[in-house]
């Protein structure tokens, strides 16, 4: 691509007051934010908007002036809104490109918005808006998805299915205690986005380009009005602070990454060689080729799209790593990680409650596997640890000579008789026996936090109450 200076090209109205010609070419593409950051017009005018009421307020600027002002930035929303605003690469980004809209509207009196103002107190405060209202998104979404899983794990309380290790079958487990887990999770997710927002909720606006003002401007005021808790403390530090987006961006990872491992767990489950559940058509894909194919796309993109948030937490790190005090414009490439990761999420948190909403559970393909996977091998070595005093290793070992001679025999262990058991441990009893009830094996588990469906209904009563204040 060659490069083309124009002598004769526009020299920015904003800031051509001190240069010759205008910006190349590729300088015009470099510079220009205005494609991704028109996300955040709704952000920009907010804070426009406070910070011009603050200006009248404190005698800095005209009562008329402040209305005109105010007047063109609501007309300015409005053709934005209805599509009619045409954003300009000249005009670099968002602020400036409202900012022409306004001279253009109201002439004079627009030059007075950025009294006491920079654009990097403006872009900062417009992109901690943009980001709080990401992470209230995130909130949301995340409680409608646990209530979800909840919902499905009071259904499925005693619907018993294999729980794994190492994914090999290790103890039977309920499908509701298994969804309970992601419940926890997703609790701790929502606990981080609420931290990072109580952190973030601190307004940069009033730092002027890194050293504050020598009008008297009152911070207070338009934090207040942009719903911050309170002014952010130090000039240089509202400016270049991005801490708020690397947060957020860590906790969407540390989300996408739970998501990731129940996409995963669904790919698994409804694969054939497990058939525990079957998705919902309208959230399953054909192959264009084998036509008994239904796949789990959603699952999977769920799984891949963790891949691009990690990736944006890490781009967002080594943008910032380097970086000396204050703005550099090195923080331009803030945004699009943020967004897309943001998109990203959404549309994750959304698919995954409609998959969990929606998902057939085959509890009897469940169940069989489970009894396929002799997993009361533990509860009969307890047994003769508390009937018959043996050591656990000892006990251990009985039970594993038992599955053995069972898989020997190409049955499972309950389907053993008491001469097979006494064969290995002369000691055991007719309720020996009875220990290798699947149903049994669940119920006894009954400690706090353990899978007996009692428990699990129990947690759900819990869950919703930690985690869906406003039901029951
Ligand atoms: N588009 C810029 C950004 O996103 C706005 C701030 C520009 N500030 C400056 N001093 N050039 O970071």
């Amino acid at each position: 691509m060659t490069d083309k200076t124009d002598k004769s090209a526009p020299k920015s109205a904003i800031w051509g007051g001190r240069f010759e010609t205008g910006p190349s070419q590729i300088m015009e593409r470099i510079n220009a934010s205005v494609d991704f950051d028109r996300r955040l017009y709704a952000e920009d005018i907010a804070a426009s908007v406070a910070h011009c009421a603050m200006l009248v307020a404190q005698g800095i600027i005209s009562p008329a002036d402040g209305q005109a002002i105010q007047g063109g930035l609501e007309t300015i929303k409005g053709e934005i809104e209805a599509g009619q605003f045409t954003f300009k690469a000249s005009l670099e980004d968002v602020h400036m490109n409202i900012e022409a809209r306004l001279a253009e509207l109201i002439g004079e009196a627009a030059g007075r918005l950025h009294t006491a103002r920079s654009r990097n107190d403006q872009v900062a405060t417009d992109f901690r808006l943009w980001v709080r209202g990401a992470l209230d998104r995130m909130i949301a979404a995340i409680a409608q998805l646990q209530d979800a899983l909840i919902g499905r794990a009071e259904e499925h309380a005693g619907t018993v299915m294999p729980g794994f290790t190492h994914l090999q079958p290790a103890q039977p487990v309920t499908f509701g205690h298994h969804l309970l887990a992601y419940v926890e999770m997703l609790g701790r997710d929502a606990g981080r986005a609420g931290d990072c927002r109580a952190r973030l909720n601190e307004s940069p606006l009033g730092a002027g380009a890194l050293a504050g003002t020598s009008f008297p401007i009152d911070r207070e005021m338009t934090a207040r009005a942009l719903g911050f808790d309170r002014p952010a403390g130090n000039s240089l530090d509202a400016v270049s602070d991005r801490d708020f987006a690397i947060e957020y961006l860590s906790t969407a990872a540390l989300l996408a990454v739970h998501l990731s491992r129940l996409g995963d767990e669904i790919v698994l489950w409804s694969s054939r060689g497990f058939a525990f559940i079957r998705l919902p058509d309208a959230l399953s894909t054909g192959s264009s080729m084998l036509p008994q194919k239904r796949n789990p796309d959603a699952a999977e993109l769920v799984r891949a799209k963790s891949g691009r948030v990690i990736g944006a937490l890490n781009t967002l790190l080594v943008v910032i790593k380097g970086l000396p005090l204050a703005y550099s414009k090195d923080m331009q490439e803030d945004k699009e990680p943020v967004f897309d990761a943001a998109d990203s999420l959404d549309l994750c948190l959304a698919a995954m409650e409609g998959m969990v909403r929606g998902l057939a559970v085959d509890g009897d393909a469940m169940r069989a596997a489970a009894e396929q996977a002799n997993s009361e091998a533990l509860d009969l070595a307890d047994w003769m640890v508390k009937n018959l005093d043996r050591p656990f290793r000892d006990a251990h070992h009985a039970a594993g000579r038992l599955v053995k001679l069972a898989e020997e025999r190409g049955l499972r262990l309950a389907q053993l008789t008491l001469e097979d058991l006494r064969s290995v441990e002369p000691g055991m009893t007719g309720e020996a026996l009875e220990i290798l009830d699947l149903d049994r094996a669940l119920s006894v588990r009954a400690s706090f936090g353990g899978t007996a469906p009692d428990n699990v209904r129990a947690a759900c009563g819990r869950a919703r109450q930690r985690f869906l204040k406003t039901e029951e």
